[in-house]
């Protein structure tokens, strides 16, 4: 019998690759997405090489969606192996001109979404005696590289402290629970980014630091990966026997974690104030 894996903000980058490769991996999958309307590409491919995936609507933000979703699933397949948690955006602005909607609202999908989508699949993977949760995190909920970022680094912090206890919840059930720990990747996400209503680059005194962290940013995307290559570390780890809990992805990812273990915190601060500053890129010669 096919595992069936779902896979939550499916219509765009990692999600969509993942989605795609873990189908065309013979797992049975569900390409979940908040906005169907974007699932025309997905659902074309999908039936031209023949795939078992399907699209379903899935918002983690709403307790409804979510619960509908998984039902339905459930009750179609009596199980769920694989849950991918990968919607997530990032909101970016100085903190003191953000406001605490907007970082509500980034914890709301980036953290209790994975929350919500979680505690969804939980009992059924738990009666079934095992199932792999994936968490896509970020190296960026290891280290608080950016200025800016406040929010998006907390939210994804958080993902990790979350994974580290449930692991030790759930194994006992033989459920396990992974991060993945991409650097840089080549999708729409800084398309999406929301920036602060309350930034105005006109008038804030935070204008010229935020000026360096966009100039900053063509060095820091100089190393990116693919939403592929993303994809294929999950599938990686759901063919390992014994995978582990933190997997980077990307030159970047590899270059920040190495920096991270041998620096001290004002080190590593200063190496990362010089990634924007004179923008050499999370590279370390
Ligand atoms: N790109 C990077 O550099 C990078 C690096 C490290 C980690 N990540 C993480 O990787 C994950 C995927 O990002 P990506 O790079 O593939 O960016 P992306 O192309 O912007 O994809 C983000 C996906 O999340 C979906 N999404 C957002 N809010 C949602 C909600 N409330 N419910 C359901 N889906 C929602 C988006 O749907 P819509 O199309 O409807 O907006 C989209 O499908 C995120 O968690 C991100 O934090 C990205």
């Amino acid at each position: 019998m096919a595992k069936v894996a779902v896979v939550t903000g499916s219509s765009s980058g990692i999600g969509y690759e993942t989605s795609l490769l873990l189908a065309r991996n013979q797992i049975k999958t569900y390409a979940t997405m908040r906005n169907m309307s974007k699932s025309d590409g997905i659902i074309k491919i999908a039936s031209e090489e023949n795939l078992q995936l399907d699209v379903a609507q899935l918002d983690v933000n709403d307790d409804l969606s979510v619960n509908k979703a998984i039902d339905k699933i459930v009750k179609d397949n009596d199980r769920i192996d694989i849950l991918v948690n990968n919607a997530g955006y990032d909101l970016f602005g100085p903190l003191e001109e953000s406001s605490l909607e907007e970082i509500k609202q980034q914890f709301e999908t980036n953290f209790f979404g994975v929350i919500r989508t979680t505690k969804a699949v939980i009992p059924t993977m738990r009666k079934q005696g095992n199932g792999t949760i994936i968490n896509v995190s970020s190296v960026g909920g290891k280290v608080g590289l950016l200025p800016f970022l406040t929010a998006y680094h907390a939210s994804k912090f958080a993902i990790e402290g979350f994974t580290e206890s449930l692991r030790q919840e759930l194994d006992d059930f033989n459920i396990n629970i992974i991060l993945i720990e991409p650097g840089y990747v080549s999708s729409s996400f800084l398309d999406n980014s929301k920036s602060a209503k309350g930034f105005d680059s006109n008038k804030s005194p935070y204008a010229k630091k935020v000026q360096q962290v966009f100039q900053g940013f063509e060095s820091i995307t100089a190393y990116s990966s693919h939403p592929s290559k993303v994809a294929q570390t999950i599938l990686d780890v759901l063919n390992s026997p014994n995978p582990e809990l933190r997997n980077p992805v990307g030159k970047d990812a590899d270059s920040i974690f190495k920096a991270r273990a041998e620096l001290s915190d004002k080190e590593m601060e200063q190496w990362a104030r010089e990634t924007y500053m004179d923008k050499k890129g999370f590279i370390r010669q």
